[in-house]
């Protein structure tokens, strides 16, 4: 089934939130676009996240997911899955909610560690205090991103797709 997204779809929350998959499966479902900044990021880059953080830093991170970033808002509408860290840049969020819809996708930091807990590609996931630490600090920022908040503890994939298709019907954004 092929639709029409009126403006890109940003996709924010914490590491494990399901961005990536819940962009795909309505990708998959819908016939439309998608694209990931992480993903962005390590082509562009030519090495992974966890090098990135590694041999340069996490600032020198930042840029490129942010170059990353205003690269996929300029070219045609898409589902745009984010890294958990793009709000940490007041910049991206203003980009986001100029040029787009952000849908963020709420998870406990329980289920987040669950999760994703222990991956050796999300640096910032290496400890669990540190990472709960994170998580509370940044709760304030998703709030301040989001134009609308999908809750997807104890929730598949598909149910979550599901309910954003419906809510981006509701806001005009799909077609
Ligand atoms: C990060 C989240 C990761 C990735 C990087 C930093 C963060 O993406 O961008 O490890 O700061 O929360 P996911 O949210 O897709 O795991």
């Amino acid at each position: 089934m092929h639709r029409l997204l009126t403006k890109p779809v940003f996709f924010v929350g914490f590491m494990g939130a399901g961005k990536t998959s819940v962009a795909q499966c309505l990708s998959h479902d819908l016939g439309l676009p998608a694209a990931d900044v992480d993903e962005v990021v390590v082509d562009s880059a030519g090495r992974t996240i966890a090098t990135i953080f590694a041999e340069d830093g996490e600032e020198a991170f930042r840029d490129l997911e942010s170059a990353a970033l205003a690269a996929l808002a300029q070219s045609y509408p898409k589902l745009v899955s984010c890294g958990g860290g793009i709000v940490e840049r007041t910049e991206n969020i203003s980009l986001m909610r100029q040029h787009g819809f952000v849908v963020l996708l709420d998870v406990s930091a329980q289920e987040a560690a669950s999760r994703v807990g222990g991956d050796p590609d999300r640096p910032l996931f290496a400890e669990a205090g540190a990472a709960r630490a994170l998580y509370e600090r940044r709760a304030s920022l998703y709030e301040k991103a989001a134009h609308i908040r999908v809750a997807t503890t104890g929730h598949t994939v598909e149910e979550v797709a599901g309910c954003v298709r419906e809510e981006l019907v509701t806001a005009g954004v799909l077609h």
